[in-house]
């Protein structure tokens, strides 16, 4: 009986699923560690901070991210005056005032991210046709996640010998069918970073997939933080268990 309860308790704890998904057919993708993997994993602050400068400085003149508001930013340990100041280099259109007008406003730290194009026309005519997709939460829509992410940005290479690639196509080593109508969007020293981390390719890849990773998943940290809770709670209650089983059970025995 004593050895059931413990094969139980076992097999409960590896059976918790696995987060890691790193299979796209034949495509190899990169598996780098992050600080958010594993059950006890948490996000870095700096990491998200450098990810979002990488975002709002590079992504953000083609991709949207509707589903998150400036004051979502707190959570990178951003101060209130500062949400406000990011804010505030956006504007946006809101009305009517009392006199039945539309107007242009500064950005709260209430309002949604702004959104680069005014619609999908707008954006698909900006990039030959092509729809740069909403960000939000683009680690939980690709298989991989933020190793896809990764993987997607450092894998601009050359191309094997007698590839065909269309104009306006650019050769990716991640992508379904290694043709992708977004150009390389990083380079070296494109972002001046404030906290000394290398301004490279690699560095922008990984901050900016961390970030996105924490834009799909807020809830991450608390998430597992209960999940953790929850099996400590179960042990503690199997003990106990143990315990009254064998009391009531005592007089019997004997
Ligand atoms: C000049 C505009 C532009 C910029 C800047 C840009 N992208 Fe894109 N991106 C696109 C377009 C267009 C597509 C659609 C590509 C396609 O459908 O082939 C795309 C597609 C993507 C995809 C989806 C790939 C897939 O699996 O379907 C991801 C992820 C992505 N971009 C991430 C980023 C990140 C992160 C940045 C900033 C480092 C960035 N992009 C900067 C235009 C841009």
């Amino acid at each position: 009986m004593k050895n059931f309860f413990l094969t139980a308790i076992a097999a409960f704890c590896l059976a918790v699923p696995s987060v890691q998904a790193a299979d796209t057919g034949h495509i190899e993708l990169p598996d780098i560690e992050w600080s958010f993997d594993g059950p006890f994993g948490t996000y870095d602050r700096a990491a998200l901070q450098r990810g979002f400068q990488v975002y709002k400085q590079v992504c953000s003149a083609c991709h949207s991210m509707d589903h998150l508001a400036y004051r979502n930013l707190s959570a990178l340990g951003y101060n209130d005056d500062e949400i406000k100041a990011i804010a505030a280099d956006y504007s946006r259109m809101d009305g009517p005032d009392d006199e039945g007008e539309m107007f242009e406003r500064p950005m709260r730290p209430s309002d949604n991210f702004k959104n680069p194009y005014a619609n999908e026309k707008q954006a698909r005519y900006a990039n030959n046709g092509a729809l740069p997709p909403d960000m939000s939460l683009i680690t939980k829509a690709r298989v991989g996640g933020a190793n896809y992410l990764y993987g997607l940005l450092t894998g601009y290479v050359e191309p094997p010998e007698g590839f065909e690639i269309s104009e306006g196509q650019h050769y990716n080593a991640v992508m379904a069918g290694h043709k992708i109508a977004m150009a390389a969007p990083l380079s070296d020293d494109v972002v001046a970073y404030e906290d000394g981390s290398p301004t490279t390719v690699d560095q922008y890849a990984r901050d900016v997939s961390h970030f996105l990773m924490w834009a799909a998943e807020p809830k991450m940290e608390d998430r597992k933080r209960m999940g953790v809770m929850v099996i400590l709670f179960l042990l503690a209650f199997a003990g106990i268990m143990y315990k009254v089983k064998k009391k009531i059970w005592a007089d019997v025995k004997k």
